[in-house]
């Protein structure tokens, strides 16, 4: 496994193995690497020749300069835990080498950005589609894994491949959950431990929720959850949704055909944790 810096280098190590026609896989994180970085990393190695993760906390894509501060760095943990996990390169670029220049695209996604996420995190998915197309285009890669986790990120990344013609495969891979049913993300250990504790309680009222979809209308369940949620002293709601799978329009009737995921965003304390799951009958 390489670890390398300079994209230069990188690119010249990237292009001696596309001359030789092999399959690149791709992997963004931005560090603080856990069982659910592997299982994308585990996936593309399945597929690929090669694999390739990057590792680079990108500052264009947080609207709060305490989170972006704040967000767990642990650069030399990261590489040792992707070590025999089928990776061959870590790109670990600093912010100059990223954005040598200041970059002011804006990408018009139409409704995708505007809510969830969007809504509530003003740029953020304008500065992700930023970092990621300078990443393919350094990469550029066959296949690129995203968690499901972050569902609209996926949604609008491959609306993103699509409108620049990039010819690459996005997949989406399933979210990895603690035994606790808390979704594995890098913030979780930010959490003290009782907001921890109480964390699973997101999770665990998304499951129950599925099973009331024959009790309750669509809006009825919308509300049950949040009311359900709220009701822990230790979590608060920003929004839950239930959208559906391409245009991420919100469902207001259960018998519509679309593919329907329950999206919800969650305060815990000064943190801030998102999950998702299926809704379809
Ligand atoms: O999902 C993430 O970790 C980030 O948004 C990504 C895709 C690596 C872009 O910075």
């Amino acid at each position: 496994m390489k670890v390398i810096e300079y994209k230069a280098e990188f690119q010249k190590e990237l292009q001696n193995l596309a001359n030789k026609n092999k399959k690149i896989g791709f992997v963004p994180t931005m560090g603080a690497l856990h069982k659910g970085h592997i299982s994308l990393i585990q996936k593309s190695s399945s597929e690929n020749d090669i694999t390739v993760v990057s590792i680079f906390v990108n500052p264009t894509q947080f609207n709060d300069k305490n989170d972006l501060k704040n967000y767990p760095r642990f650069i030399d943990k990261d590489i040792e835990l992707l070590k025999n996990k089928g990776c061959d390169f870590v790109f670990t670029p600093s912010v100059k080498e990223i954005y040598p220049e200041q970059d002011d695209r804006i990408f018009d996604f139409g409704d995708l950005d505007k809510v969830m996420e969007g809504k509530h995190r003003q740029g953020h998915f304008n500065g992700v589609a930023q970092v990621v197309s300078k990443l393919f285009d350094i990469v550029k890669p066959n296949i690129a894994y995203f968690g499901k986790k972050d569902f609209q990120q996926y949604v609008i990344i491959k609306k993103m491949v699509n409108m620049l013609n990039m010819p690459i495969q996005i997949k989406a891979c399933p979210i990895v959950r603690e035994n606790d049913g808390l979704a594995m993300s890098s913030r979780n250990i930010l959490l003290t431990a009782e907001q921890r504790k109480n964390a699973s309680f997101i999770s665990n009222t998304l499951f129950k929720a599925r099973n009331l979809t024959n009790q309750f209308s669509v809006k009825e369940l919308k509300d049950w959850v949040i009311n359900t949620i709220n009701a822990n002293p230790f979590l608060n709601v920003e929004y839950f949704d239930i959208v559906d799978d391409v245009e991420l329009k919100s469902i207001n009737d259960w018998q519509k055909k679309n593919n329907k995921v329950g999206c919800i965003a969650v305060k815990v304390g000064k943190n801030r944790l998102i999950d998702n799951v299926n809704f379809n009958l």
